[in-house]
């Protein structure tokens, strides 16, 4: 019998609930270590998980011996911190998306994993979906023809709370990097890095982008028009428009999801990939192999993938004038 791999969590929040959840599905998976910044948090995590080791500092977790892999599902301003953390401790890590604030961050993560030999992943579970392979498959095989244009969008109203994760610049805050990525990930997916960006964005009371339209141009003629919101339900569907077809991804079409398929002179095909588990559990998963072939990176959303897309979130930020932090004085 395969070894169990023994996963530790950083950050017992709202995310690291649904990932727990996900993980239980998981064959050879073992949830063995949660850490918080207070022990109350991670014991009543632990509770509800049972988890056997609960550490009240994220420091402690990683000194543990029996931990294979971390999953850090902090705030985005965290994931640096934290990833070079348990790097520095050989602990392999999946960072929840975005893998930092901006591409400098990205660059010290990628430079100190391939140092050390040691696994790390962005956490972008939408690339592991069934239905999102499936449609990259059906790409790859041109069966839509060469995807010329892309629309994709995720907006949801958010609760205005000026100290929130969402709102405040301070814990990375706004659309973009939070919700943003995913129509930005499904773009560099499909045509890889843009020649040309131009956004629209709206700064709210705290500063940060409450929402954003973001339109990318590719040397190919390709053209990607995207969207993203916090502060009302816009539909959450993507539509890849080949030169042969077309694929509409459903709503919401970055999670577990159908999509219909158009291919000219056929009637459209709904294609539903079954559902299993609440779809976190794919991406950790694609870990686990990774960590039994002994590789330091996946192949699926490799250090190179992650870069790309956050050097292209750079930029939208550039020319929106969104700022944090992090950025330093006088940089942008
Ligand atoms: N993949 C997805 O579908 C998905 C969905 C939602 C969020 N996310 C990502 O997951 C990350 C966490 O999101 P979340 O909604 O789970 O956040 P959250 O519940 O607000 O926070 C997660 C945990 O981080 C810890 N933490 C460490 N430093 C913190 C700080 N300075 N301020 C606040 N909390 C801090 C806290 O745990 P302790 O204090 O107990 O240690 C907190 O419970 C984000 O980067 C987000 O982009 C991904």
């Amino acid at each position: 019998m395969t070894k169990p791999i023994h996963w530790g969590i950083l950050g017992p929040g709202r995310i690291a609930r649904k990932f727990a959840d996900g993980l239980k599905v998981l064959s050879g998976a073992k949830l063995l270590a949660v850490a918080s910044r207070s022990l109350d948090r991670a014991n009543q995590f632990g509770e509800e998980y049972h988890v056997p080791h609960r550490y009240g500092s994220y420091e402690a977790l990683v000194q543990n011996p029996a931990v294979d892999v971390v999953y850090v599902a902090t705030p985005h301003v965290a994931h640096h911190a934290h990833t070079l953390l348990c790097l520095n401790h050989r602990k392999a890590v999946l960072c929840e998306k975005p893998l930092a604030i901006n591409t400098g961050q990205v660059r010290d993560m990628v430079e100190l994993a391939r140092q050390n030999g040691t696994f790390l992943m962005e956490g972008l579970w939408t690339r592991f979906l069934p239905s999102m392979q499936r449609v990259l498959d059906l790409v790859a095989e041109g069966a839509i023809g060469e995807v010329k244009s892309l629309q994709a969008d995720f907006g949801f109203r958010a609760e205005f709370k000026p100290e929130g994760r969402l709102f405040n610049p301070a814990l990375g805050g706004g659309s973009l990097l939070d919700i943003g990525i995913y129509p930005l990930f499904l773009a560099t997916t499909l045509f890889g890095k843009p020649s040309r960006v131009k956004v629209l964005a709206h700064l709210g009371s705290t500063r940060v982008d409450e929402q954003c339209s973001v339109s990318l141009g590719y040397e190919n003629g390709a053209l990607a028009t995207l969207h993203t919101t916090l502060l009302a339900s816009t539909p959450t569907e993507a539509y890849l428009a080949g030169t042969r077809g077309g694929i509409r991804m459903h709503a919401r079409w970055l999670a577990p999801t159908s999509f219909t398929l158009h291919q000219d002179g056929q009637e459209p095909v709904l294609i539903q990939p079954d559902p299993i588990g609440n779809g976190y559990q794919y991406e950790a998963e694609a870990v686990m192999q990774c960590l039994r072939e002994g590789r330091t990176e996946c192949p699926q959303m490799s250090h190179r993938d992650s870069l790309l897309l956050m050097e292209v979130m750079d930029w939208v930020r550039e020319e929106a004038g969104i700022r944090y932090p992090e950025d330093g004085i006088g940089s942008g």
